[in-house]
């Protein structure tokens, strides 16, 4: 393909086409507008989920027809919000988060969006909160998207935790293509490789990658259905 049918694209290009969509297909949003600007006051990382990506998880969870969801990394609850508003009046999602200030803050922003009901924060180690889950009724869909280094430790548990024909989606296993880059070899990439060669031959789940490119760079979601 020559360079005038497919020029190099940037970062800005990524940014504006997301924002061009989502003056389209996306409406104000004053609560998640505000669990941003509260998060990032009381000083939290501005790594949630984008807009498109976090309407994208809320449309995956409404098209299962998910009632439970397990969400690994809370941060400020801006992913959290997107995911439990698909869910039904009897719907109920947990979020593990192991800093206490993250959960305090996520607690503000849940219960501003009228979400205090149908979301509980589990405050901890991701790994040993999921260990210690064993519910009557299997989740849904469970997003996971904390440290990187615990992918493959979440993976599993979340194969345990998820009932047949459920969905696991996996945050940040692209990385600006650093994941797939031998160059690279920060505790990040090798927590996704090490989730990757643990699904070659997994025959619990089928997966794929779908790589995305937005306001938040370029990186993708791994999406596995249990079977
Ligand atoms: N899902 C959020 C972003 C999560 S960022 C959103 O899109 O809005 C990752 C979060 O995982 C951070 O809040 C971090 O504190 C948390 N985290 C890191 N290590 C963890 C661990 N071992 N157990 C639980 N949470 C962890
Ligand atoms: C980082 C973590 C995330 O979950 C994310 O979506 C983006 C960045 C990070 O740790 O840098
Ligand atoms: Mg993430």
């Amino acid at each position: 393909m020559s360079q005038q049918e497919f020029k190099v694209t940037t970062a800005e290009d990524w940014a504006r086409t997301d924002q061009y969509h989502n003056s389209f297909l996306h409406t104000k949003d004053e609560i998640l507008d505000a669990a941003l600007k509260n998060s990032t006051a009381n000083g939290l990382p501005e790594i949630a989920v984008s807009a498109a990506q976090g309407k994208f998880l809320n449309l995956l969870v409404s098209s299962i027809g998910a009632k439970r969801i397990l969400e690994v990394g809370t941060l400020g609850g801006y992913s959290t919000i997107w995911l439990a508003r698909a869910l039904p009046d009897d719907g109920e999602l947990i979020t593990l988060e192991l800093i206490e200030k993250h959960a305090k803050v996520a607690q503000e922003n849940i219960d501003k969006a009228n979400l205090t009901n149908k979301v509980k924060i589990i405050v901890g180690p991701a790994h040993e909160s999921m260990q210690q889950l064993h519910p009557e009724t299997p989740f849904d869909f469970i997003f996971i998207d904390a440290d990187k280094k615990g992918n493959l430790d979440y993976f599993t548990e979340a194969k345990r935790l998820v009932r047949k024909g459920g969905v696991i989606i996996v945050d940040n296993v692209v990385r600006y293509g650093r994941v797939a880059d031998p160059e690279y070899t920060d505790t990040n990439v090798e927590g996704v490789r090490r989730l990757l060669k643990g699904l070659k031959g997994d025959t619990d789940v089928e997966a794929t990658t779908i790589g995305t490119v937005g306001d938040k760079g370029y990186d993708g979601y791994l999406y596995a259905v249990r079977k």
